[in-house]
């Protein structure tokens, strides 16, 4: 790690470097409904973290919350130190800064799957044409469907589309990626090959948060588990403490439900 940024963050006081993303006492409604309370979450550089909960909790507002696709009421967000712009520029800068992968992968079906990937950094970094498409191979080869680069997505499979979805967010060289339940469109066997791309990105030290029920991959790459229920935090664990012994009563009868299928 270099010195200067570090340095340049102390006389800013700003928050310590290794935390990346920091939301602090957050709250958003819809309407009477109260979706996020009070909810306090630092994730560090590199650290990857699994968020479960009942449908409803208010897992997808958060991670919207993180790129500002939801605005929220009150509280804070801050990414790399600095809060989540409100609008123009500076959040258009802010959303390349955070990679985000739904279940549907909203891919443009007009586009090639190449075009897919190398459209936002030709359009957003302004990077150069042939450079972008030259990276956008990369990570198509390095996700595993190299060789799908001039098709189009409809003639791409769920797990193959996906695939391009992460690598379409990880060419914008983002510093956080948001995983909203990625592998929950899949076909079963499907969902192998989208975690093991995912197992293989937190290996490499991207920082990532994960909304998924996929216990395997939670337990093997998750460092923390963050339980929801009703828009509130309720047990913050390693992955196996979480499931092998949680606390809360809440957290107990979600994964009786969930383990019993
Ligand atoms: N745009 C919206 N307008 C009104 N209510 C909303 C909106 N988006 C979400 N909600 C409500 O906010 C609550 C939290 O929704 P959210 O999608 O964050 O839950 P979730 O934990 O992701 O659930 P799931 O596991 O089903 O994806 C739900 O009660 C939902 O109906
Ligand atoms: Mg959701």
């Amino acid at each position: 790690m270099s010195e200067v940024p570090l340095a340049k963050e102390a006389a800013d006081a700003a928050p310590p470097a290794e935390d990346l993303v920091v939301l602090d006492k957050v709250n958003k409604h819809f309407g009477a409904l109260h979706v996020l309370q009070d909810i306090n979450l630092t994730i560090k550089r590199g650290e990857v973290v699994v968020v479960i909960g009942p449908s409803g909790s208010g897992k997808s507002t958060l991670c919207r919350a993180i790129n500002r696709l939801e605005t929220i009421d009150d509280g804070s967000i801050t990414i790399d130190g600095r809060p989540l712009p409100e609008e123009g520029r500076e959040l258009a800068r802010l959303r390349a800064d955070v990679g985000m992968v739904f279940q549907s992968f909203n891919l443009f079906p007009h586009r090639t799957v190449l075009d897919n990937v190398a459209l936002g950094p030709i359009k957003v970094r302004g990077q150069d044409k042939s450079l972008a498409r030259t990276r956008a191979q990369a990570l198509l080869d390095r996700v595993g469907v190299g060789n799908q680069a001039g098709k189009y997505p409809a003639q791409l499979s769920g797990g193959q589309q996906q695939r391009v979805a992460i690598a379409r967010a990880l060419a914008m060289e983002p510093k956080v990626m948001l995983f909203d339940e990625p592998t929950s469109a899949l076909d079963p066997e499907m969902i192998n090959e989208v975690l093991e791309v995912m197992q293989q990105l937190a290996r490499e030290g991207m920082t990532m948060v994960v909304v998924t029920h996929e216990m395997g991959f939670a337990r093997s790459a998750a460092n923390r588990v963050v339980f929801m229920a009703d828009g509130r935090i309720v047990e913050e664990a390693d992955p196996h403490q979480f499931f092998d012994n949680p606390r809360s009563d809440r957290a107990k009868d979600f994964l009786s439900k969930i383990l019993a299928h």
